[in-house]
């Protein structure tokens, strides 16, 4: 697929398969189109050229007779639903509990019981370590617990792709390692994850495979340790050598 802004190409021609139970993590530079090709898939964004397909299905458009149709919002909402997203900033309800953020979704969207939409968002809530904090605010929760809390909720609607986009990026540095084990937990119990980040050892352990992008273009598509010991090009030889620098002066 292709996206366009005005003038500015963010993705060339970008051709990616996620296997199912797939871990694959998203590299690169900022601005090099990792945003983009999540929203793409999400739906947020209107690609220009090409198709995205979940379980064979085409997203976003039907095929008629004299070609492709955008599909009305409602059949793109219902698509949609197979897929969470977790964003950098946690973006929960202000004003909602912590359980009714886990449980809105399931209920509304999904048509899950009250009774059963509780029963789930407890036990996801437990799962990520939030059992004490069902009725908190989220303005009552370190930055951690809150995206734990995004993690949750984006599980509860039980997607067939978690997304995330750069999930630890506004956390403080002490806080990333409590998400890190909550997404690593995920992938452990075989969801299918597409996870743009800036962590190397995340990446290199959690993920099956790393994609390196560049100027909208996948530059590298391996498996994870191939992707860090063999690097092919000399634009990912030199953007891990950076990153783990400024990782090493991070942690010193
Ligand atoms: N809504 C938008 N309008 C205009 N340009 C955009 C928009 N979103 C992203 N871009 C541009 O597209 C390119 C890719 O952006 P993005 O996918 O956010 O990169 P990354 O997530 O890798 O930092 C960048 O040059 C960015 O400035
Ligand atoms: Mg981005």
């Amino acid at each position: 697929m292709s996206k366009h802004f005005g003038e500015l190409t963010a993705l060339d021609n970008v051709d990616l398969t996620v296997y199912e139970r797939e871990v694959v993590a998203i590299l690169g530079r900022s601005g090099s189109g990792k945003s983009t090709l999540v929203r793409c898939v999400d739906q947020l964004e209107e690609i220009d050229s090409g198709a995205i397909y979940l379980d064979g299905e085409l997203l976003g458009y039907e095929r008629t007779s004299s070609g492709l149709r955008t599909l009305s919002d409602s059949a793109r909402r219902i698509q949609r639903r197979r897929m969470s997203m977790v964003f950098q900033q946690f973006n929960l309800f202000p004003h909602w509990t912590v359980l009714r953020n886990v449980t809105e979704a399931p209920m509304v969207a999904h048509g899950l019981s009250r009774a059963d939409a509780r029963r789930r968002g407890l036990e996801l809530l437990e799962r990520v370590g939030l059992s004490d904090k069902t009725h908190a605010y989220p303005r009552q929760l370190s930055g951690g617990q809150q995206q734990r809390v995004a993690i949750a909720r984006a599980v509860a609607v039980e997607p067939r792709v978690l997304l995330f986009d750069e999930p630890t990026s506004a956390l403080d540095p002490e806080l990333v390692d409590e998400v890190l084990r909550t997404m690593q937990d995920l992938a452990v119990s075989g969801r299918t994850m597409m996870v743009v980040t800036h962590e190397l050892e995340f990446a290199r352990q959690v993920s099956d495979r790393c994609i390196f992008m560049a100027d909208g273009r996948i530059v590298e598509d391996r498996p994870s340790q191939e992707f860090f010991e063999d690097p092919q090009s000399e634009e990912l030889r030199t953007f891990l050598a950076r990153s783990s620098h400024q990782s090493s002066r991070a942690s010193a």
